[in-house]
């Protein structure tokens, strides 16, 4: 794994020349492209092969997470604010939940990633070299699976779970379409279209989303152990 650095410095006590024996797994998708399934199948298929698994995903650091949760309540968030955060967010769990991990050995699978945080702001105009340089702090990852699933299918298994979209999943603070499915389609694409973008510069595996739960599962599985070594 690539070190990590941080403003061209190591960050606290990690060492340039540090190995970490962990191994870092992510999987990029979008809303309701099946993460969260695809991420729960991984974990037991990788535990029952004897490895040790962390999962962590977006917005779940104790410093931000809550706040974050109750900025996008009001829907008010400036862009810059809103990318801030986010980066707040994901600097604490780097430092005191994944590069831990790392270094005790684990595998951690991320449902998500600085490719997210940088496509979000990239299609409200952010310049992708100044995120760049906000996420330089970011580890490379072992491998980055990105589940590509068509919007048609994002917006029936989306409104299968429940019945009202996420207003920034939908990309409403956007104005593309003032009825949110129209939005969420459209938004979408968009954030497809940087994925896209990204894939060569950030070395993606683009995976199939679109079939059926187990295939895409074994299909998974079977390229996280190519990874791993297996
Ligand atoms: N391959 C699939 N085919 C059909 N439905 C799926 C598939 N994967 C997940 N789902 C369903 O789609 C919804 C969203 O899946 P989820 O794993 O929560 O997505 P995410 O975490 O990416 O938002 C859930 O209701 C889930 O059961
Ligand atoms: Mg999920």
């Amino acid at each position: 794994m690539r070190a990590l650095r941080f403003d061209g410095r190591p960050v606290a006590g990690n060492g340039p020349a540090e190995i970490l024996p962990g191994r870092l797994v992510v999987v990029e998708g979008a809303d309701g492209s099946g993460r969260s399934t695809q991420i729960s199948l991984l974990k037991q298929r990788l535990e029952a092969g004897g490895w040790p698994v962390v999962d962590v995903g977006l917005r779940r650091s104790g410093l931000v997470g809550p706040e974050i949760e109750r900025a996008k309540k009001g829907n008010v968030l400036g862009p810059t604010t809103r990318s801030l955060y986010y980066a707040t967010d994901f600097a604490d769990q780097l430092e005191n939940r994944v590069l831990p991990a790392l270094r005790a050995g684990f595998v951690v699978l991320a449902d998500r990633y600085v490719y997210t945080l940088m496509a979000r702001d990239v299609v409200r105009g952010a310049s992708p070299e100044w995120l760049e340089s906000l996420y330089g702090i970011a580890l490379v990852p072992s491998a980055v699976f990105y589940l590509q699933v068509s919007p048609q299918a994002l917006v029936e298994r989306n409104f299968h779970r429940s019945p009202t979209l996420d207003y920034w999943e939908s990309g409403m603070d956007l104005g593309l379409s003032r009825d949110w499915f129209g939005s969420f389609v459209r938004y979408q694409q968009r954030i497809e279209a940087e994925f896209l973008r990204m894939r060569e510069r950030y070395e993606f595996a683009v995976i199939d989303g679109n079939r059926p739960v187990r295939e895409i599962a074994q299909d998974l599985a079977a390229r996280t152990l190519a990874v791993l070594g297996e």
